[in-house]
């Protein structure tokens, strides 16, 4: 991952880049990065806009070719990625690192970064998977509707390398990357367990306008997140069902 190392200065979306080129049936390498200094079009979950000041942070795109994953399994290449980047992390910022469920990079409350993986289906199948990855590495300052943000400089008063950063991510994405290809989706879904935030914690969630508490207990296979509320039950919910209150 990351040997095949394209970077544009200015570019809409690493994202729609790395599929239009796909779709021109221009044929790239598995493993390759697309990385742009900035982008005015950058795309987050759920159509927000992911915001980075030019030059600042690490946008950058890779493309995987998981056609050994079931659809159904599809949520174990989201626990790949959030790994490899969480553990490229680690080493810098130690255990107040978290994956927030599902995918996103978290210091202690703060949002360090975000994933958008774009897969594309045939047959039933996946045949290529798009999977863009923001981090707030050296932003000082973020405008006032992005929701929680930190970046690593704000919490080491130091200036990081994009490069550097960028293949570290590359290197942890690749090695877990190919555990789950030789078939170790337990140790692939145990490590993400071991690293979710608010993981048997009391706190605070809204679903359907309704506010509860409860404990994350478990992830399940596909991805569904399992809260014990505190009334008893064990509630499962998908993405856009749940929303993290305090
Ligand atoms: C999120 O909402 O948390 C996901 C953010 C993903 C942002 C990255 S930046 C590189 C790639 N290109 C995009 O347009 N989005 C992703």
């Amino acid at each position: 991952v990351g040997q095949n190392l394209i970077t544009l200065k200015e570019v809409d979306s690493t994202n729609t880049f790395l599929k239009n080129t796909l779709s021109n049936s221009k044929p790239l390498p598995e493993g390759t990065v697309i990385m742009a200094e900035s982008q005015y079009a950058g795309r987050g979950q759920q159509m927000n806009k992911w915001n980075s000041d030019p030059g600042k942070n690490l946008t950058f795109s890779l493309l995987l070719n998981p056609t050994f994953l079931a659809v159904a399994n599809q949520f174990d290449l989201t626990r790949v990625i959030s790994l490899g980047v969480h553990d490229a992390l680690e080493p810098l910022l130690g255990d107040k690192l978290k994956i927030k469920w599902p995918n996103d990079v978290y210091y202690a409350d703060g949002k360090l970064g975000g994933i958008l993986i774009e897969n594309l289906l045939q047959g039933g199948q996946i045949r290529q998977s798009v999977i863009g990855i923001g981090l707030n590495v050296n932003q000082d300052v973020f405008p006032d509707w992005v929701p929680n943000p930190v970046s690593v400089k704000q919490i080491l008063q130091q200036d990081y390398d994009l490069r550097a950063l960028l293949s570290e991510i590359c290197s942890h994405i690749e090695a877990y990357y190919l555990q789950l290809k030789a078939g170790k989706i337990d140790f692939v879904r145990k490590a993400y367990l071991n690293r979710l935030y608010w993981l048997n914690e009391q706190h605070a969630f809204r679903s359907n306008g309704s506010v509860f508490e409860g404990e994350i207990k478990a992830v399940k296979d596909n991805g569904i997140l399992v809260i014990k509320s505190n009334i008893g039950a064990e509630l499962e919910f998908s993405f856009k069902e749940i929303e993290f209150l305090n």
